[in-house]
């Protein structure tokens, strides 16, 4: 694995032409996908500024072009008219200011004032490398430009450590007034989340407090990507608390989840029903955004994840390019349960059906399963007549459902555990499994459960095996997303 210096991973990008050779060699990569967004070259992390703006959804991703490596960030834009099709529009953000000298860092869109506004973490570093962070406004420009607001709209709370970031913008209709959150660590090591208001989005940001959140005041010790979505009327606060471990993921220690509760802006303060649920029951999610509710899709709450995790080392670092993000989800509440279900418009990328006699699958494709809800067990990617594979099972007897990554030839990030499990109380009747080259989705119960996973099957790793209480039917899926070399 290649050591990077401080240098080579902070080089400011001055020339596209510096990168074309690596877009060009990593084109030819097996695991480039086909319908989910990949990095232009090196690394991609978290989903940012995602929303809806006149006719086009903007979607950018953290951006490192030299490699699969956590350096100088950039905001690449993507955008799509159908939330399936998607193309490279280039570099948005760049980190050319003094405020952030050292990455554009996270955070979120606000749609519905004549454009989209951007609202970021710009992260300083001094010459001693000691970290700031300023929340910083960009207008995203007719042209696809980012028009930086003269300052930022405020800098770092002094009382907390440097980890201050990824700011979410709000509005709240019943105080009438916009919020950033911010993901914090307090000075004695514990996360948390900054509260920021002003009466109109754009100036007069005050600090207002931390938010409250009862039961989870030493809950890991820095809390990322904070976000409080309202879903079918219920109040959702999402956060990646780091550095914890939960029971069931293995030695797995940064994690993106969620609590149901009810938000009070006035008293600052988030009540949550019940304990905290991972979002995805899968090895590779994290960062998860959700589009800016407008107009448009007031009615359907969209997310987006990072399909990766920090600190985690893949297979394709060594052809410096990392990352990819998950398809488009809609999130639902049914009952005290957060479901979600991919997009409907996936299945206009359905091409031929596979036929039933089959002996391998296409290395894209969508898979639909009809399940009774006795014993069943599923194959992917198996080899030499049936041997190994990505194993997906269900045991009635204990309503466990299981994925099993242990038996590919290429393992990697074992220490977050190779087996994930979750007891399905109701059973198991229907799954939706996505694949493209690298990646695999699998929804459980339209969306009771869903378990992400990036894989890295070898050539000879193409055959499937189903057998027990389950119908499939697959289809190939359709080249979506446009590898253009755009900067
Ligand atoms: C989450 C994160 C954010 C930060 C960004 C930097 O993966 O660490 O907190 O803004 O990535 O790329």
């Amino acid at each position: 694995m290649k050591t990077w210096t401080r240098e080579e991973r902070y080089r400011v990008l001055k020339d596209p032409e510096e990168i074309r050779p690596l877009h060009d060699r990593i084109a030819a990569s097996p695991y480039r996908q086909t319908y989910h967004i990949q990095p232009v070259t090196g690394l991609l992390n978290d989903p940012n500024g995602f929303g809806y703006h006149d006719g086009l959804w903007h979607l950018f991703y953290q951006w490192c072009p030299w490699g699969a490596v956590h350096g100088l960030k950039y905001w690449y834009h993507v955008t799509s008219t159908d939330l399936i099709t998607w193309k490279n529009e280039g570099v948005c953000v760049k980190p050319d200011t003094e405020w952030d000298n050292k990455g554009a860092y996270s955070g979120s869109a606000l749609a519905g004032h004549g454009s989209l506004y951007l609202y970021y973490t710009g992260n300083h570093r001094d010459s001693d490398w000691t970290r700031k962070s300023y929340t910083c406004l960009v207008r995203l420009g007719e042209d696809g430009t980012a028009q930086k607001a003269e300052a930022p709209l405020f800098g770092p709370n002094p009382d907390y450590t440097e980890h201050q970031r990824d700011p979410k913008i709000i509005h709240d209709p019943k105080t009438q007034r916009y919020y950033i959150l911010l993901g914090a660590q307090r000075k004695d090591k514990t996360g948390c989340c900054l509260v920021y208001t002003s009466k109109e989005p754009f100036s007069g940001w005050l600090f207002l407090g931390e938010l409250k959140v009862p039961g989870f005041e030493d809950f890991g010790d820095m809390w990322e990507c904070p976000s409080i979505e309202q879903i079918n009327g219920q109040d959702i606060l999402l956060f990646c608390p780091q550095h914890l471990t939960i029971p069931g993921r293995g030695n797995a220690r940064n994690h993106n989840g969620y609590l149901i509760g009810h938000m009070d802006y006035e008293t600052l303060t988030f009540t949550p029903i019940g304990r905290f649920h991972v979002l995805d029951r899968g090895f590779d999610s994290y960062a998860a955004e959700c589009a800016a509710t407008i107009h448009h899709n007031k009615d359907r709450a969209i997310l987006i994840a990072w399909m990766g995790l920090p600190d985690a080392v893949y297979p394709t670092d060594d052809e410096d390019w990392s990352g990819c993000l998950t398809l488009p989800r809609v999130l639902r509440m049914r009952g005290r349960r957060l479901i979600q279900t991919p997009i409907e418009e996936l299945k206009l990328l359905r091409g031929d059906v596979v036929p039933q006699d089959a002996k391998t699958l296409p290395r894209a494709c969508d898979l639909e399963l009809h399940c009774g809800g006795q014993d069943m067990e599923l194959h992917l990617f198996t080899r030499d007549g049936g041997r190994g594979g990505f194993i997906i099972s269900y045991d009635h007897e204990h309503q466990l459902f299981t994925v099993d990554r242990s038996h590919m030839k290429r393992r990697f990030n074992n220490g977050e555990g190779e087996v994930r499990k979750r007891v399905l109380e109701n059973g198991l009747q229907q799954l939706r499994i996505f694949i493209d080259h690298s990646s695999i989705e699998i929804f459980v119960n339209d969306g009771d459960a869903v378990f992400t996973s990036r894989i890295f099957p070898k050539e000879e790793e193409t055959g499937y095996q189903l057998s027990g209480d389950a119908m499939m039917k697959a289809w190939q899926m359709r080249s979506a997303v446009r590898d253009d070399f755009v900067i």
